[in-house]
């Protein structure tokens, strides 16, 4: 992953907690209208996109940050790109393949997907490895709900995820700066875990295609690029995936890729981060703060290892 450029933000641009909270109860009841707007198949299945106990309560980062300083390398490597090249990306139709170790493979349309779970919203933390952070507020529903359609083998430990590749809709990748198509991967027990999402949107509104669109997987406690956009496939395997980012430099990037302020990547430190919008450094937390839920997934585990 490269350096990062320094953002233009300023300190006013966070969102006060007074306006947040106003929003958040605003887009309760907007979220899934907007998207049952949009999509009206699914009207009666959305409700009213109801917050989740999951949810962060820190201010949210501006839409304008969440939809303009991205990673998408298919439409380039600077943080702007994503917003300016990414309209061209085709969202529709749209299936996802869920395949490999199951009993019954599947391929789902988007709206076939959109009618397993409500809608959640989930005001989640993302740490990038670059080391700045935002605080988004997805729309989306538990991974699981999705990978229950297959019925997964006993035999099946990990799951691959395998993003679009659309040689003509996608600048970035004739450039040679990744193996493409972009893969992640995770153990079942992470992708099973009830704080993994697919999410579908964001502020309310669908997905704009540089976030992901119109399917990514959201995982809050593992650094940004765990969170693999625009999905197209899932396969249930018995091995580790060998993922993009372990391909492109095995030893900056392994498998797990869990926040964790005490292991550094070997170019820069994880102990800190700049939250996108604010002018200070804070501390970086284990598990991006998520140590709760989810640590007991990785007590046999040496972490310095295992990063
Ligand atoms: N997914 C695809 N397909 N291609 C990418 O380049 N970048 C990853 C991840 N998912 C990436 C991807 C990285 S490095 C990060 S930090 C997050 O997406 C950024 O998500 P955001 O732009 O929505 O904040």
């Amino acid at each position: 992953m490269h350096i990062l450029k320094k953002p233009h933000t300023l300190p006013s641009e966070i969102t006060p907690q007074a306006v947040y909270a106003h929003r958040r109860n605003f887009l309760q009841l907007s979220a899934g209208l907007v998207i049952a707007g949009l999509l009206p198949d699914v009207q009666a299945k959305l409700g009213p996109g109801k917050a989740s106990v999951f949810s962060t309560n820190e201010p949210l980062t501006s839409l304008k940050n969440v939809t303009s300083y991205n990673n998408f390398y298919e439409f380039g490597t600077a943080k702007e790109d994503p917003a300016e090249y990414a309209h061209t990306l085709r969202t529709k139709p749209w299936t996802v393949s869920i395949e490999g170790l199951v009993k019954r493979p599947r391929t789902l349309g988007m709206e076939d997907i959109l009618k397993l779970a409500p809608l959640e919203e989930r005001i989640y933390r993302l740490r990038c490895v670059e080391g700045w952070s935002m605080v988004i507020p997805w729309l989306g529903f538990p991974l699981a709900s999705l990978l229950r359609q297959v019925e997964p083998l006993g035999s099946a430990k990990y799951v691959e995820f395998i993003t679009a590749l659309q040689p003509d809709t996608m600048p970035g990748i004739r450039r040679g700066v990744l193996d493409w198509p972009y893969t992640e991967g995770l153990r079942l027990d992470e992708a099973m875990h009830p704080l993994t999402i697919m999410a579908a949107g964001l502020y309310g509104d669908i997905l704009p295609n540089q976030n992901g669109a119109p399917l990514r997987l959201v995982v809050p406690w593992k650094y940004g690029f765990k969170s693999g956009k625009s999905v197209v496939k899932i396969r249930f395997t018995d091995r580790e995936p060998r993922t993009t980012w372990m391909k492109s430099s095995p030893s900056e990037y392994g498998f797990y890729s869990n926040v964790n302020p005490a292991v550094g990547h070997p170019r820069w430190s994880q102990a800190n981060e700049r939250r996108i919008g604010e002018f200070f450094k804070r501390k970086t937390l284990l598990f991006n703060g998520y140590a709760d839920q989810v640590a007991q997934l990785y007590t046999e585990l040496d972490l310095r290892k295992h990063f």
